[in-house]
């Protein structure tokens, strides 16, 4: 299909949207309420629905353990998770978006394929305020912690780490989250535990071996959620109400007590 095409087939996704969004679905209130239960499942992506309404919950609760601070995403793809993290942040707080967009020949491993105009047009659809949001275009190899800090005017509560899922960028990666995060902050790694990128779990042991490392506290389906020490109970805590819905254990990964949920 040429690019017109998709263009116009996107279009008329997002026309079909709105509409049903004041049909049956004006039930929903909110654009967080819009997204979770409608956008979410238009956007294209990978994440598993297992993850939302847990982590939802937690960024609700950071507030009242005093988190606070924008939210950051490294490897975008078209916003699938970016968007909900961008709507769960309260209004001075910021969203920084880090991809390759434009520059795929960088990705080394072909994880995903960001694109600035759909993640533009997703965020539109979702209502996301654009006035609090940066893109930026970059290898996360070229990108500082400054840069991050700067761009959110404050320490991210909330820091997705989705972008090259080899050993080297993961571990990358991680440094870079974990030299912004705020107190309580919370990274959510990808894929850690999927057979298909095993270079993830090698990069999440080469940093879990830095002796002041953020801990792992829960796996949600394939995201693995890492925080300062204090805050890896209540966090805890706030999740536990999810085992009476989803499949759970309570385990350790790599001596840490983790809460794994999974629908
Ligand atoms: C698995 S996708 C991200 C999925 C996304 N988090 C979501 O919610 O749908 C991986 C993304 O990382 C980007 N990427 C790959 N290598 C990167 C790198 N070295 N630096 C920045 N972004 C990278 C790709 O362009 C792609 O958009």
């Amino acid at each position: 299909m040429s690019k017109l095409g998709i263009r116009m087939q996107r279009l008329t996704k997002g026309l079909v949207r709105r509409a049903q969004y004041s049909g049956p679905l004006a039930r929903f209130t909110t654009d967080r309420e819009r997204y979770v239960h409608v956008g979410i499942g238009e956007v294209g992506g990978w994440l598993a629905h297992d993850v939302v309404f847990p982590l939802t919950d937690l960024a609700d609760a950071q507030k009242g353990l005093g988190v606070t601070g924008g939210a950051a995403e490294i490897g975008v793809h078209h916003g699938q998770l970016f968007i909900l993290l961008a709507l769960y942040l309260a209004q001075d707080e910021r969203a920084v978006a880090i991809d390759l967009f434009e520059q795929q020949s960088e990705n080394v491993d072909g994880s995903g394929k960001g694109d600035r105009e759909i993640l533009e047009e997703n965020m539109a659809a979702a209502g996301v305020d654009r006035n609090r949001v940066e893109l930026i275009t970059s290898n996360s190899v070229d990108i500082t912690a400054g840069q991050i800090l700067a761009s959110l005017g404050a320490p991210p509560r909330l820091f997705s780490v989705d972008g090259g899922h080899t050993p080297e960028l993961t571990v990358n990666d991680l440094q870079l989250a974990h030299a912004t995060v705020a107190e309580g902050g919370i990274v959510i790694l990808d894929d850690a535990f999927s057979p298909m990128w095993p270079g993830v779990i090698q990069g999440l042991l080469t940093y879990l071996d830095q002796p002041d490392c953020l801990k792992p506290f829960a796996l949600l389906g394939n995201k693995t959620l890492l925080t300062h020490d204090a805050f890896c109970q209540p966090y805890r805590d706030v999740i536990a109400p999810f085992a009476q819905h989803l499949h759970h254990r309570q385990d350790n990964v790599f001596g840490h007590p983790v809460t794994i949920l999974r629908a």
